[in-house]
């Protein structure tokens, strides 16, 4: 066991290694781009030597910047900042208490939310704090990494306000993604290409790992935060559209805005890496990314068939084969790859209107759109 007194970094280690043990640079044996910079090269940073991964440039060193969208998503995010306990659940509380407040089908929807959602964000952040973070070698993206994982912290302690609030069990909210089917599917889904990124032996720097990483960045921007979230975002949303778990409905909306910048922060990445790296960008690996996605509308779609076995607040498990479909073409566009379903529609238009808060003045006549602290927003 660690003791907290003894010395963890040996007097003689070599600089490269004391860099490592910081979290600096974990492409460094690999690659030795950055070990070079980071032990040998004093020269001044110069904006076209910074590269997404593989880079040359001293990633300590934040500025000048070269990709101004990765900068101003960081400002955005800190400009949304919210904590959980701030929102008021005493109405929330009030129906869930109430014996006929919400039907069976109503309080299933809830709980299997929450059980889906209290382990993703963790989920999400192990794969940011453990993986992606040591292999984006720009300074303005691990900027907006790191509040994203904070980010993610928010939301699990959101889902963890809302057990407590609603007097759940806890253990058996936190443990569905062991215990429910529809749950489970999802995240084993995702599993394999977290631990890519999590493994402390991979590096970039072939085209083979590097394809690696992108195939990864897809599956959490575009299938876990693009996809796999959005049927219970729409469910709870629904529920506050109809004056129904309003306290959890704003918590959502706040995530859902998160997550639309993360999206859209990841989408970013992988097209920069795209441009930077072309051969990586072959036609078989754009198909296999079509592969995966089309499986994740398969699972989205039966954890949508298992949270509402029958319709349930005007909403039904068909409705939401047409608009998962009608999201993975998005996420197909966002990426530049042909669209799965031609003609997919959205059957939920008021849903961008959730995503963009600035749009809908008094939609729970809460705070949510006077929230923002400062900076301005940019979804696209
Ligand atoms: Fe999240
Ligand atoms: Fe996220």
């Amino acid at each position: 066991m660690l003791n907290f007194e003894d010395d963890m970094t040996p007097a003689t280690a070599p600089a490269g290694v004391r860099m490592a043990s910081m979290g600096i640079d974990a492409a460094l044996d690999a690659n030795e781009q950055t070990y070079t910079i980071a032990s040998t090269s004093t020269g001044r940073i110069r904006v076209e030597d910074k590269r997404i991964i593989n880079s040359n440039a001293d990633v300590n060193q934040l500025v000048p910047f070269k990709y101004k969208w990765a900068w101003e998503k960081y400002l955005a995010g800190c400009a949304n900042h919210w904590m959980p306990q701030e929102v008021n659940m005493s109405a929330d509380i009030a129906l869930w208490k109430t014996p006929n407040g919400l039907t069976d089908d109503e309080r299933r929807l809830v709980m299997r939310n929450l059980g889906f959602f209290s382990t993703a964000d963790s989920l999400a952040a192990n794969n940011i704090a453990l993986g992606t973070y040591r292999h984006i070698t720009n300074p303005e993206c691990r900027q907006y990494l790191l509040r994203q994982a904070f980010e993610e912290a928010i939301h699990t302690h959101a889902y963890q306000y809302i057990v407590e609030s609603l007097g759940l069990d806890e253990g058996e909210v936190f443990n569905m993604y062991h215990e429910v089917g529809s749950i489970r599917d999802k995240d084993e889904f995702l599993l394999p290409f977290i631990d890519v990124l999590t493994n402390p032996d991979f590096k970039t720097g072939t085209p083979e790992n590097d394809q690696k990483l992108l195939r990864s960045l897809i599956v959490f921007a575009c299938i876990m935060e693009g996809l796999f979230f959005y049927v219970g975002f729409v469910q709870i949303l629904a529920l506050g559209r109809q004056n129904k778990m309003t306290g959890a409905a704003e918590q959502y909306q706040y995530i859902l805005r998160d997550e639309s910048m993360h999206l859209n922060f990841g989408v970013d990445v992988i097209n920069q890496i795209k441009l930077e790296n072309p051969h990586l960008w072959t036609p078989a690996f754009r198909e296999e990314v079509r592969g995966l996605i089309q499986k994740g509308v398969e699972l989205e779609y039966r954890y949508a068939e298992d949270t509402m076995p029958r319709g349930v607040l005007g909403l039904n498990a068909g409705m939401f084969k047409e608009y998962l479909r009608f999201i993975a073409n998005r996420r197909c566009q966002q990426i530049g790859i042909d669209v799965l379903y031609q003609g997919a529609t959205n059957p939920f238009p008021w849903m961008a209107e959730m995503i963009d808060l600035k749009k809908e003045k008094n939609f729970f006549e809460t705070r949510v759109t006077e929230y923002q602290t400062g900076g301005a927003l940019s979804w696209d």
